[in-house]
């Protein structure tokens, strides 16, 4: 398969930062047994791949700004490009051990998403897009999945947690959606979350108050695999907002009408 400069460069710099991540994530199981736990080490891990992403993609982007969840913003001198970079999405994944996280490199080109790339680095699975040009997994062309119905449908989710979310909101819309669907997930990356909305895996997915790094990339897999993505006003910037929903058409429109309904009950 023939792939564009811009993709490959997005792709040395993630595999670059997944061969480090996969030998820290090793380390891990090892220190699962201490009393402390892994957490100092797997926030030295992040930070590590976050710095291999960046030394990489702006060797080959010299000038591109760089918006890093652990770095924060760095200004570049052409600003019109900005790197979107989550080097760890799924890091309490990472940290218990379970093998489902991923690296999410999105390119910002005058506010829109232009290219995004979602990497798990234990299963090698590479999912890539670019606007106008295709989603792909590995080399294979990637179609939302075609499912009408709720009923038929196996949705993703993002939950509160300790610190984090509104518990009362989340309650009123698990209850919403639970029972019209044939499946819920919550498997805690949400970059993988989309990626994998963009193969068919999930019907559709919804999560609030999300950060740009962990959607630029989804986003445009989602889109570019023929699905829609946006927050719950249907606004088509949902990495401003923070607040996703994403499906084929029918599960977008769905999701978004009963989530607003929930939130409103
Ligand atoms: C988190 C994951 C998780 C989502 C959280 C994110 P992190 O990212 O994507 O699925 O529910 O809202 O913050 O912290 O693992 O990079
Ligand atoms: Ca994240
Ligand atoms: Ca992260």
């Amino acid at each position: 398969m023939l792939r564009s400069a811009l993709l490959n460069v997005m792709i040395k710099a993630a595999q670059k930062a997944g061969r480090a991540l996969k030998r820290d994530f090793g380390e891990v199981e090892h220190l699962q047994v201490s009393l402390k736990g892994p957490a100092n080490f797997v926030t030295a891990a992040d930070h590590r791949a976050e710095e291999i992403l960046c030394a990489e993609l702006s060797a080959a982007r010299p000038g591109y700004g760089f918006l890093g969840e652990e770095g924060g913003r760095r200004e570049g001198t052409d600003r019109t490009h900005t790197w979107i970079v989550d080097p760890l999405d799924g890091t309490s994944n990472f940290m218990h051990g379970i093998p489902h996280f991923a690296i999410s490199i999105g390119l910002e080109r005058e506010g829109a998403i232009v290219a995004g790339l979602v990497y798990n680095p234990i299963n090698d699975e590479l999912f890539t897009a670019e606007r106008g040009k295709g989603a792909f997994l590995n080399n294979q062309r990637l179609r939302v999945a075609a499912r009408k119905r709720l009923a038929d449908a196996v949705i993703a989710c993002g939950l509160p947690h300790i610190g984090r979310g509104d518990l009362d909101l989340s309650n009123r819309e698990l209850a919403a959606v639970q029972p019209k669907v044939a499946g819920l997930r919550r498997f805690g990356a949400a970059a993988l979350d989309l990626a994998w909305v963009a193969a068919g895996r999930f019907d559709g997915f919804w999560e609030r108050a999300l950060s740009p790094w962990d959607v630029a990339a989804g986003l445009i897999l989602v889109r570019e695999a023929g699905g829609f993505v946006t927050d719950l006003e249907e606004a088509d910037a949902p990495w401003i907002s923070g607040d996703v929903v994403a499906g084929n058409e029918v599960m977008h429109r769905e999701l978004v009408r009963v989530l607003n309904a929930a939130a409103k009950a």
